[in-house]
C-alpha cells in the first residue's frame, strides 16, 4: 500500500508533493515524509501522521530553492507507524533517499547478510533494507545509480513501486515497479511520478504507467528511457492521454469524498449506461462482450474473483448473470481462491472486479487463472490500472475518481454493468425476448433520474441516524438480490463508524443470528416488494416479537412493512433484479451520517486504506 509523488524539473516541488501525497492518502495515511532537493544539498522532513502535520512542521523550516522532490504517505506493513518508520528512508552512507510502496518479503535474509557487512538500520521496514542493499551494490561493484537499483531489484522477491535519488546525481530520479502501480507524468522539462495520475493532474495529461519489471531514469530536459529489470531490453515508452480532470478529484462544496461521491451516483451510473445501453434500438452494445461473443456463449461458467466492496457487487452479479443468462456463477474471494488450487477449465471465464484495478489478491487470483487458460474479463474504474492491463478483455465502470475510502459509487456503478452483462448474455444465449429487453432497457435509462429524485430528501435517514447511533451492534437482512446488499450496508457500517453490523440473508436469521435480537438490536430488513415479499414479512414479524428495533427499506407505497416497522425508508418501486442499486442507497447514507454522529473520520476511517495492493 503507501503513495508516492515525485517531481523532477524547475519548478520547487513542495506545493506539488504535498498537494500529491494528500490526493493518494486513500492509500494509507499513518505516516508520511518528504525529502526537498537541489544539485547541493537534500533535506527530509517526516511525521507520524498525516499529510497536513507533514505540510505544518514544513512551514515551520526556511524555504530553500529546490527542484527535486519525493514524498511518501505510509500504510504500515513492516514497522509501526512511527516518525522513524516513515518514509523517505536514507542509506547509510547518507548518499540514496528512498520512497517505496509495496513489501520486500525476503527483507530479513537480506537485512542478515548486510547486517553482517556492517550496515545497522534506523527502522524496522523493509524498505530501509531495500536501499541499503542498492548502497551495498554501488560500493562493492562500483555501479551508477540506475545499475545498481537494477541488480538489487533482481535480488528482491516481493512488491515495489519507488523512487531513488542519490545526491553524487542529483539531477536524476531512478523509479520501477513490480506488483504496486507507478505513474510518470511527462511535462515540459519536468517529470512527474505518482501512485497513480492524480497527483500530476493539473500539471500534465501525458502518462505512461510503468508495467511490472519496469525502471526509467528521469533526468530533466531529457527522455526517458525505459528498461526491463530483468531482461536489461529497453521497452518503448506508451504514453497515455488522462481522461480525468481535477474538478473530479476535489471535493466540490460537500464536506466529504464519501457524501460527495454518494451524491454522484446518478451521473456516475449514467456514464456507466452510455453509449453501451441503447435504448431506441433496444440493444446492449458493450464491445468486449460483442468481440469475445464465442467465448462467452460457450462459457462452462463464470468464477467472479473480487475483495470487499467489489466481492458483494459480484454477489450480485451471480444473482443477475443465473437468472437471466442461465450461465453457472461462482463467487470467490481472491484471496482464498489465489491459496486453495482451484480446479479451472479452458472453456471458464474469470470476471476480476476491482474498483481501483490495483488490489494485490485480485490482481495475483486473475493471474493465476489465466496462467492456467481461463479467459479474464476485467471490470475496473481506473482506467491503466493493473487488472484492466492484464485482463483479456473487459469494460471500465466510468464511476470517476472515488477518493472515500468506503467505496459508494463504485458498487453501484459495477452492480450496473454486471446488469448489462446479464441482460445482453440472456439475450446472445436466447433466453430474454426482445421485448422483454426492451422493457428492461426502458427501466434501466430511468434509474439515474430515479436515483436523482431519491437524493432530494434523505433528512428522515439523519432522524433514523440519531436514534441508533450510539448502538454497539447492528444486523442487516436482505433476501435473494438483495441479500448481498445487506453484506455491503453492514461493511459501510462498520469500516467508518465501528459499529459492529453482520449482513445475513433473512432467513439465515434463525439459524443462530436471531439469539442477538433484543431491545437494543436495530435490524435493518430490505424488504422490496417484489421479491420475496411475504417471506421478508414473516422475518420481520419474527423480530419484532423478539423487540427487535426494526429500520426497513421497502418499496414505494408499500403497507404490510410500514405496519411493523419502527422506521421505514421508501425506495423506487422496480424489477426486482434493479433494487439493489435503490437499496444500496439509504445504507450508505445510514452508515455516513451515523459515522458522523459518532465523530469518526469518514473518508478516512482507522485502519484502512482505499486501495490493498499488499496481500
Ligand atoms: C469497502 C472497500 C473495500 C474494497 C476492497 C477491494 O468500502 O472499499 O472493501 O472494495 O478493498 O477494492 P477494489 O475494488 O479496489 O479491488
Amino acid at each position: 500500500m503507501c503513495g508516492i509523488v515525485a517531481y523532477i524539473g524547475e519548478e520547487h516541488p513542495e506545493k506539488i508533493i504535498i498537494e500529491g501525497l494528500q490526493r493518494l492518502e486513500y492509500r494509507g495515511y499513518d505516516s508520511a515524509g518528504i525529502m526537498l532537493a537541489n544539485s547541493d544539498s537534500y533535506d527530509i522532513t517526516k511525521v507520524a501522521g498525516k499529510v497536513e502535520s507533514l505540510s505544518n512542521a514544513l512551514s515551520e523550516k526556511p524555504a530553500a530553492k529546490m527542484h527535486i522532490g519525493m514524498g511518501h504517505t505510509r500504510w504500515a506493513t513492516h514497522g509501526k507507524p512511527t516518525q522513524n518508520n516513515a518514509h523517505p528512508h536514507v542509506s547509510q552512507n547518507g548518499d540514496l533517499v528512498l520512497v517505496h510502496n509495496g513489501i520486500i518479503e525476503n527483507y530479513s535474509s537480506l537485512k542478515e547478510e548486510l547486517t553482517n557487512r556492517g550496515y545497522s538500520f534506523q527502522s524496522d521496514t523493509d524498505s530501509e533494507v531495500l536501499l541499503n542493499l542498492i548502497e551495498d551494490i554501488q560500493n562493492r561493484e562500483g555501479l551508477k545509480l540506475g545499475k545498481a537499483v537494477q541488480v538489487a531489484l533482481q535480488q528482491v522477491i516481493g512488491a515495489y513501486g519507488l523512487v531513488v535519488y542519490d545526491r553524487k546525481k542529483p539531477n536524476e530520479l531512478v523509479v520501477a515497479r513490480l506488483g504496486s502501480p507507478l505513474a510518470i507524468g511527462i511535462a515540459e522539462g519536468a517529470y512527474f511520478v505518482g501512485s497513480d495520475a492524480t497527483p500530476f493532474l493539473e500539471h500534465t495529461r501525458k502518462v505512461i504507467y510503468l508495467e511490472d519489471y519496469e525502471m526509467a531514469i528521469l533526468r530533466t530536459h531529457k527522455d526517458l528511457q525505459i528498461r526491463n529489470i530483468k531482461t536489461d531490453h529497453k521497452v518503448a515508452a506508451y504514453v497515455e492521454e488522462l481522461k480525468w480532470n481535477l474538478e473530479n478529484i476535489q471535493k466540490g462544496g460537500y464536506e466529504h469524498f464519501m457524501l460527495k461521491e454518494i451524491y454522484e451516483q446518478p451521473e456516475a451510473i449514467r456514464n456507466t449506461l452510455r453509449g453501451r445501453l441503447l435504448t431506441k434500438e433496444g440493444k446492449i452494445q458493450i464491445s468486449a462482450l460483442n468481440q469475445h461473443r464465442d467465448k462467452f456463449s460457450n462459457a462452462r461458467r463464470i468464477l467472479i474473483l473480487a475483495c470487499g466492496t467489489s466481492w458483494h457487487a459480484g454477489l450480485v452479479g451471480e444473482y443477475l448473470i443465473e437468472s437471466f443468462a442461465r450461465i453457472p456463477v461462482e463467487v470467490e474471494y481472491a484471496s482464498e481462491f489465489r491459496y486453495r488450487d482451484p480446479i479451472i477449465y479452458k472453456d471458464d471465464i474469470v470476471i476480476g472486479v476491482s474498483q481501483s484495478g490495483e488490489t494485490a489478491d485480485t490482481l495475483a487470483a486473475l493471474k493465476i487463472a489465466q496462467e492456467q487458460g481461463a479467459f479474464i474479463f476485467g471490470i475496473c474504474n481506473v482506467v491503466g490500472a493493473s487488472i484492466s492491463r492484464l485482463a483479456d478483455a473487459g469494460t471500465f465502470t466510468h464511476a470517476g475518481p472515488e477518493i472515500g475510502v468506503a467505496s459508494t459509487k463504485a458498487f453501484t456503478t459495477q452492480i450496473t454493468v454486471f446488469t448489462l452483462l446479464a441482460l445482453e448474455l440472456a439475450r446472445i444465449k436466447g433466453q430474454l425476448s426482445d421485448a422483454e429487453l426492451r422493457n428492461y432497457l426502458f427501466e434501466l435509462e430511468n434509474i439515474p433520474q430515479e436515483i436523482e429524485a431519491f437524493l432530494e430528501d434523505i433528512d428522515h435517514i439523519k432522524t433514523i441516524a440519531e436514534s441508533y447511533h450510539t448502538a454497539d451492534n447492528c444486523l442487516y437482512l436482505g433476501r435473494g438480490y438483495n441479500f448481498p446488499v445487506a453484506l455491503e450496508g453492514a461493511l459501510k457500517l462498520k469500516e467508518i463508524s465501528y459499529i459492529h453490523a453482520e449482513g445475513y440473508p433473512a432467513a439465515e436469521m434463525k439459524h443462530g443470528p436471531i439469539a442477538l435480537i433484543d431491545e437494543n438490536m436495530p435490524v435493518i430488513v430490505i424488504a422490496t416488494r417484489k421479491g420475496h415479499y411475504e417471506k421478508i414479512v414473516s422475518n420481520i414479524e419474527e423480530i419484532k416479537s423478539r423487540k427487535g428495533k426494526i429500520i426497513a427499506i421497502v418499496s414505494e407505497g408499500d403497507e404490510a412493512v410500514k405496519a411493523l416497522a419502527d422506521h421505514v425508508i421508501e425506495i423506487p418501486l422496480s424489477s426486482e433484479c434493479f433494487t439493489p442499486i435503490f437499496s444500496t442507497l439509504p445504507l450508505q447514507f445510514l452508515a455516513y451520517y451515523i459515522a458522523i454522529l459518532r465523530g469518526c473520520n469518514v473518508d478516512q476511517p482507522r485502519n484502512l486504506a482505499k486501495s490493498v495492493t499488499v496481500e
